[in-house]
């Protein structure tokens, strides 16, 4: 007996639930290459190690920031968005060889959008440097803009 007040639901209804999810499924979630609208950034393996290793010091980068000024520590968040993600982190490749460097190999618009992050990641550390914690709030946002628009508009493989 159902003693749980819940409606039991029958061996064929829950098949039936099944395929309806996966099929929900296979309609919402199509992957692989061959959907993958975004421009191919063909560059190579040197370069991509690189900027993989960038990346994620990005995503840490952004995580410090962010937990910075959860914590009210305006001015510190804007001295690591400065260090790692500002202009002053521009440059750091120059010395690796030519085939390891991701910037100069990216189409132009790619790499403009690069810059564009490292300015806005500026344009941050700026208004946190005043120690206003909403002047530097509303420039946060920007921080993080070029990195859904790289990610959106190219892939690399
Ligand atoms: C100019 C383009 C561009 C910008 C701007 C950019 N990314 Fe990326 N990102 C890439 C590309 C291309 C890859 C894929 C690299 C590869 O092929 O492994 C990537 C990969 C990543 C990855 C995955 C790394 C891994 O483990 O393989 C993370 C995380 C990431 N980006 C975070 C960020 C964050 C956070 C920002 C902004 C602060 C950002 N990215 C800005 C182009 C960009």
């Amino acid at each position: 007996m159902n003693t749980t007040g819940a409606t039991p639901i029958g061996w064929t209804q829950g098949r039936a639930l099944v395929a309806t999810a996966a099929a929900a499924l296979m309609i919402a979630v199509p992957c692989g290459a061959a959907e993958d609208a975004r421009q191919l950034a063909p560059l190579p393996e040197p370069a991509l190690a690189t900027l993989r290793a960038e990346m994620l010091a990005n995503l840490r980068a952004v995580h410090e920031i962010v937990s910075l000024m959860a914590a009210g520590k305006v001015q510190m968040a804007g001295e690591v968005a400065e260090r790692e993600l500002g202009t002053s982190a521009m440059g750091r490749n120059r010395s690796l060889p030519p085939e390891a460097r991701p910037g100069p190999q990216m189409p132009a618009a790619m790499h403009a959008m690069g810059i564009e992050g490292h300015q806005a990641a500026s344009r941050f550390a700026r208004e946190a440097a005043t120690g206003d914690r909403d002047r530097a709030f509303a420039a946060l946002p920007a921080v993080m803009t070029s990195c859904l628009s790289c990610h959106h508009a190219y892939r690399t493989r």
